[in-house]
């Protein structure tokens, strides 16, 4: 998912493709994070400069529900500006780690897989960041996803997923794995990532009852451009369409 071992939050497939993960085990949605829970906030130490502004706008008075909220690296200051958040996440590893570093925000945690957990809401923004959305097994998983986290939004709320153009084909899983240098000695990032092209994500979107509503390429709300590069970042914005029903 990385492309880099550390600094930035660069994501798209990752460094070293270990192997493709067409015929590997099905993987458990709590697997990703209890494998890097302990590297994490080292491979993805920051929040992009304008990030919590559009979500914070987004999801005005809340609540707000992070799908795979990780070790809280966004719902924690996303929170401290006064936007209830909860976050799901299915890794136990990284819930602890978020419980650690929470002090007195108001962030609620659900372990659970959000592909068909009851999420409660509903919710004025749901957002899944960094490619979490790609963390699932194939696209029929990524479509059931969608219609599911929907039925969880008011109904003037919206969904944001944060993802990046992949090299492979979409429905493609690949495995990778980054080197990282720890207090500890070397440790691996490891990431099954499943490619998801702009066309699908848009049809299942509009299978589940969303509409695009804006799509940028930062968190400056740039628009996208259909030209852009490999790896290239695309936040998509979507809204209930006019017949969607909860
Ligand atoms: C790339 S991390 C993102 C963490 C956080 N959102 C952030 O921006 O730093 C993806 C997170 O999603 C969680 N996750 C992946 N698939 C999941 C699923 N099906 N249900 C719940 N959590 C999941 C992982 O455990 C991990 O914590």
């Amino acid at each position: 998912m990385s492309r880099q071992a550390s600094g930035s939050a660069t994501l798209a497939v990752a460094g070293t493709p270990a192997h493709d993960a067409h015929d590997a085990l099905p993987i458990a949605a709590g697997a990703y994070g209890d494998r890097n829970a302990a590297i994490y906030d080292q491979i993805y130490p920051r929040v992009e400069t304008g990030l919590l502004d559009q979500l914070e706008s987004l999801a005005g008075k809340g609540p707000a529900l992070e799908l795979g909220v990780g070790t809280g690296r966004v719902a924690l200051p996303l929170a401290q500006r006064g936007v209830p958040v909860v976050g799901v996440d299915a890794s136990t590893a990284m819930l602890a780690r978020l419980h650690e570093r929470r002090r007195s925000e108001p962030v609620r945690t659900v372990l659970a897989n959000f592909v068909d957990a009851d999420l409660g809401g509903p919710y004025s923004l749901i957002y899944a960041l960094v490619s979490t959305l790609n963390l699932l097994p194939d696209l029929g998983t990524f479509a059931r996803c969608l219609s599911h986290a929907r039925r969880f939004l008011k109904p003037d709320g919206a969904l944001l997923i944060e993802s990046y153009l992949s090299s492979e084909p979409s429905g493609h899983r690949q495995q990778s794995q980054v080197p990282i240098a720890t207090r500890h000695g070397q440790a691996y990032y490891q990431v099954q990532a499943l490619a998801i092209d702009l066309i699908d994500q848009d049809r299942f979107a509009c299978a589940a009852g969303l509409v695009l509503h804006e799509r940028w390429c930062n968190w400056a709300a740039a628009p996208w451009h259909a030209d852009a590069p490999p790896f290239a970042r695309h936040i998509s914005i979507y809204r209930l369409g006019s017949t969607s029903e909860r």
